[in-house]
């Protein structure tokens, strides 16, 4: 088969490295990719989001099997893209339809998903600009601290945990107003849960799915969980407290629910679902979906798949992902991410990389990076993903660790405390 992954972070080019291991595979394209995805397959400079390209990608490179990494090209329909083209109808997606992918596009459309079918979830009220009054009266009736949401897509900036009331009213004006654009011309408010958070990540057909491995991941800049949220600093798989027990919880409330839910309401959901949940007092609800992979989970719960990935997803378009197995190995993997020093606030780019070769006991998966004149060079924020195996978390931290000390760029930074709070 040849496969087209879009996308160009360290999820990306952590499923490019599984996919790339497949007996199946014939070859294998990353769009647009990044220094990384190059080693184990071809890059083609094209945005996901650009549809036009996209096709004639799949249609010049006669691609079997497309891969969507990111949520924007799902939110914006890539799916019913190709479904009404018909060059591209027979051509397997993994991803929601534009419909499907509301349960992460719109904050609103998965509380009421949520709600219709018993799926544990805070409660909430919705509001916009005209039912601003009620949206006070509400946050009146409600213990602090207050969340508010931006319904939309805002690139993880649309939540806000504010201690104060009036501080909550005057904030929910300021977004209702339009601080995240269309995002944010609605408002979900939320009650405040107080618990731990795990993720759990499910690969559905539409009538099967396969439970992948569960992870915990670090959102904040500063070590002790401080500091500017930040795409992700850090993950780790399996999650001592996701035991047995906690997870037929999450299988019998969350997502088997779930998977019924979108098929009675007629959503041929073909994907990955990725649960964000926390446990409070116990018991797991859900605080968002999402409906792609996580980053950096998905660097920190591949190498924990022993399955041939690309076996799974092949057998999605058929419906048939209950003929294979998804074995999960029992190892640790943890997951620290490099960023460039001043992220996510401003930093600098083109930061030449070194120490590759260096690093012996991990998998680096590149996030933001690019090749310059031979040398590799950082491209973003969050630069790359070092994973390393472990029977123990102790075991895979320490390798981690010691690879993290090996890769130099200029302004380096990294979270030194990932996984030592569970
Ligand atoms: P979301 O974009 O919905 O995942 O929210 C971002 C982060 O805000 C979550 O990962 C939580 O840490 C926090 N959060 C969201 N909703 C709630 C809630 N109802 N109670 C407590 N924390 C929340
Ligand atoms: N790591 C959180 C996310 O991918 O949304």
């Amino acid at each position: 088969m040849n496969v087209l992954i879009l996308g160009s972070g360290g999820r990306e080019h952590s499923l490019a490295w599984k996919i790339a291991q497949s007996p199946k595979l014939s070859k294998l394209y990353i769009a647009p990719g990044n220094a990384g995805t190059k080693e184990v397959g071809e890059n083609i400079n094209i945005s996901p989001n650009d549809f036009k390209a996209v096709k004639q990608s799949v249609l010049n490179l006669n691609i079997h099997l497309v891969v969507v990494g990111p949520e924007d090209p799902l939110v914006q329909g890539i799916r019913n893209f190709f479904l009404d083209d018909s060059e591209l109808k027979n051509i397997p997606i993994i991803g929601p339809d534009k419909h499907g992918a509301e349960l992460e596009g719109s904050k609103e459309f998965a509380k009421e998903f949520m709600a219709k079918y018993n799926i544990p979830t805070a409660a909430y009220g919705s509001f916009t600009l005209e039912t601003y009054s009620k949206a006070c009266a509400f946050l009146e009736s409600m213990k602090a601290p207050y969340v508010l949401k931006a319904d939309g897509l805002a690139a993880g900036k649309g939540v806000l945990i504010i201690e104060d009331l009036n501080e909550a009213k005057d904030a929910l004006k300021i977004m209702l107003e339009g601080q995240f654009g269309e995002a944010s011309t609605k408002v979900v408010i939320e009650e405040f849960l107080d618990g731990i958070e795990v993720s759990y990540f499910v690969l559905t057909d539409g009538e099967n799915y396969k439970l992948l491995p569960e992870a915990k991941d670090y959102k904040r800049i500063g070590e002790n969980n401080t500091g500017l949220n930040t795409g992700g600093m850090g993950a780790i798989s399996p999650v001592p407290f996701a035991n047995q027990e906690f997870t037929q919880k999450v299988i019998d409330r969350i997502i088997e629910p779930t998977i019924k839910g979108l098929q009675k309401e007629e959503i041929n959901y073909q994907g990955f679902i990725f649960f964000g949940l926390i446990k409070v007092a116990g018991e797991p609800m859900v605080i968002e979906y999402n409906v792609r992979l996580g980053d950096p989970e998905t660097e920190a719960i591949i190498p924990r798949i022993e399955s041939d990935l690309l076996e799974l997803l092949a057998a999605v378009p058929h419906k048939k992902l209950n003929d294979f197995e998804c074995k999960i190995s029992d190892q640790t993997a943890t997951t620290v991410m490099l960023v460039s020093g001043g992220y996510p606030e401003s930093y600098e780019k083109g930061k030449i990389i070194r120490g590759f070769s260096e690093v012996k006991n991990s998998l680096l998966f590149h996030a933001g990076t690019k090749e310059n004149n031979h040398s590799i060079e950082t491209n973003g924020g969050r630069v790359i993903a070092i994973t390393s195996m472990g029977t123990t978390k102790k075991e895979a931290l320490q390798k981690t660790y010691e690879s993290a000390a090996k890769i130099i760029f200029d302004k380096v930074y990294y979270r030194k405390d990932i996984g030592f709070d569970i």
